[in-house]
């Protein structure tokens, strides 16, 4: 299958879902990062799932029932423009080039849109993130109201777009997982990158350098998220992106970095010792967390609760907490009462796709969603003991966190990111061969 036809066949599943009426999907904005200079620009992932199209200035249009078509709106050619800015497309490639019904400049967006509406039952969008784009919606429906007498029916429903995307997103297809897979090997491979130039003395920020410059020479176009380059206590602080900290002898670093390549995340933690060898109690708390991951991988497989990887996290780390002196009690009390959440705090994963919090819902009425073959989540459990929480002093400052993106298969799970190193002695192999 082309890549144009995964996209239509995605809008005509769309169509189908929502039995009638239109759906609108713009894509994301340019973002002014500082007077005149922009963020690089990445496209909007909903947008991106149902077109392929990474221009911005974009709309799509889907309308569905008997007359179903779909009908994007983006920027004209512009000859000047794009000696400055580049290529575009302009509607006419763009209809051909990804398969759309009809293509027409974003210009006449508001023109068009009362016309598209009109007799229409409802209207699919996604109201709430923007409200400019909230009120342009809600004009184009009060334009059709204000035409009722000419016979013209006005959409009566405004329903979440969202809604349908999210379930659509959760189930990755064939030609998803090939992306994912390529994003978590290139990853894979920036992580064992750093630990082969980690060493006492530098500086977190040169081991970042390290990680994007693996991520861009393999086409991976941004990281999917802010590399996080922890050394020492700084690992304790959950979303620490600093990383200007000195890296020094016999502390651990933990590095959660993932890249995106063609639209999609890959989230990947390891720690590891800044000397190469592990030791006392940051081993004792490296390898708790390690059991803790392979007990919630084995429990990632297709019709366990999106809960049971958890739960089987946090019983190993309890008990572990327990077995090291830093929870007094028995597992089960140090459970129910929440306890061992001063060492572990955060929850074992999430979803993993266009997004690195991907899309797709947790619960549905009020139970844990089971899992199923194509999904993809984190398993990412750690454990982090700050100074000062009344923990005994060699355990002070230690954070440790381990972190894997895995596809739920029929019978357990495929893990994407299996080429990161994460065994205490493959680890210290990979870092005995540094050079330098
Ligand atoms: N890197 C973000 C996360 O692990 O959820
Ligand atoms: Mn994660
Ligand atoms: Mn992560």
């Amino acid at each position: 299958m082309s890549d144009i036809d995964v996209y239509a066949r995605r809008r005509a599943r769309l169509a189908r879902e929502m039995g009638s009426g239109v759906a609108i999907v713009p894509t994301a904005p340019e973002r002014v990062r500082n007077r005149d200079a922009h963020y690089p620009y990445r496209f909007d992932s909903y947008f991106y799932y149902l077109t392929g199209f990474r221009e911005p200035g974009a709309v799509l249009v889907v309308v569905a029932g008997d007359a179903a078509k779909s009908i994007l709106f983006c920027r004209d050619k512009d000859v000047e423009r794009e000696v400055w800015d580049g290529f575009r497309y302009g509607p006419e490639a763009a209809r051909t080039g990804f398969g759309f019904d009809e293509a027409h400049s974003v210009a006449q967006l508001d023109a068009q849109m009362p016309e598209l509406l009109g007799d229409q039952a409802a209207v699919f969008c996604h109201l709430g993130a923007d409200h400019a784009w909230d009120a342009r919606v809600i004009g184009w429906v009060n334009e059709v109201r204000s035409r009722v007498r000419s016979g013209v029916a006005a959409p009566r429903e405004i329903k979440d777009v969202h809604a349908l995307l999210d379930e659509m997103r959760l189930i990755k297809g064939a030609e998803e997982i090939t992306i994912m897979r390529r994003a978590a090997t290139i990853s894979a491979g920036a992580h064992r990158r750093a630990m082969q130039a980690t060493r006492p003395g530098r500086i977190e920020y040169e081991i970042e350098a390290e990680l994007l410059h693996e991520f861009h020479r393999h086409g991976a176009q941004a990281p999917a998220y802010t590399p996080i380059v922890a050394s020492g206590a700084n690992a304790c602080v959950l979303h620490y992106v600093q990383n200007d900290g000195v890296l020094k002898d016999g502390e651990l670093l933990l590095i959660d970095a993932g890249c995106e390549f063609d639209g999609y995340a890959s989230d990947l933690t390891r720690t590891f010792p800044v000397n190469g060898k592990f030791r006392g109690p940051q081993k004792d708390v490296y390898e708790l967390v390690l059991a803790a991951q392979a007990a919630a991988i084995a429990a990632v497989k297709a019709g366990n609760a999106w809960e049971a990887p958890h739960q089987a996290a946090v019983k190993v780390l309890t008990q572990g907490f327990i077995d090291l002196g830093l929870l007094a009690g028995s597992v089960g009390e140090a459970i129910e009462t929440e306890a061992y959440k001063k060492f572990y705090m955060h929850r074992t994963g999430h979803w993993l796709g266009l997004d690195v919090h991907d899309a797709g819902e947790y619960k549905r009425e009020g139970r844990w969603r089971l899992l199923e073959p194509g999904m993809v989540l984190t398993v990412e459990p750690g454990c982090y003991i700050r100074a000062g929480d009344g923990v005994p002093e060699r355990f002070a400052d230690i954070g440790a966190r381990i972190e894997d993106d895995a596809l739920v298969t029929a019978t357990g799970c495929d893990i994407l990111t299996r080429d990161a190193p994460k065994q205490v002695a493959e680890i210290e192999d990979l870092m005995q061969s540094r050079h330098g």
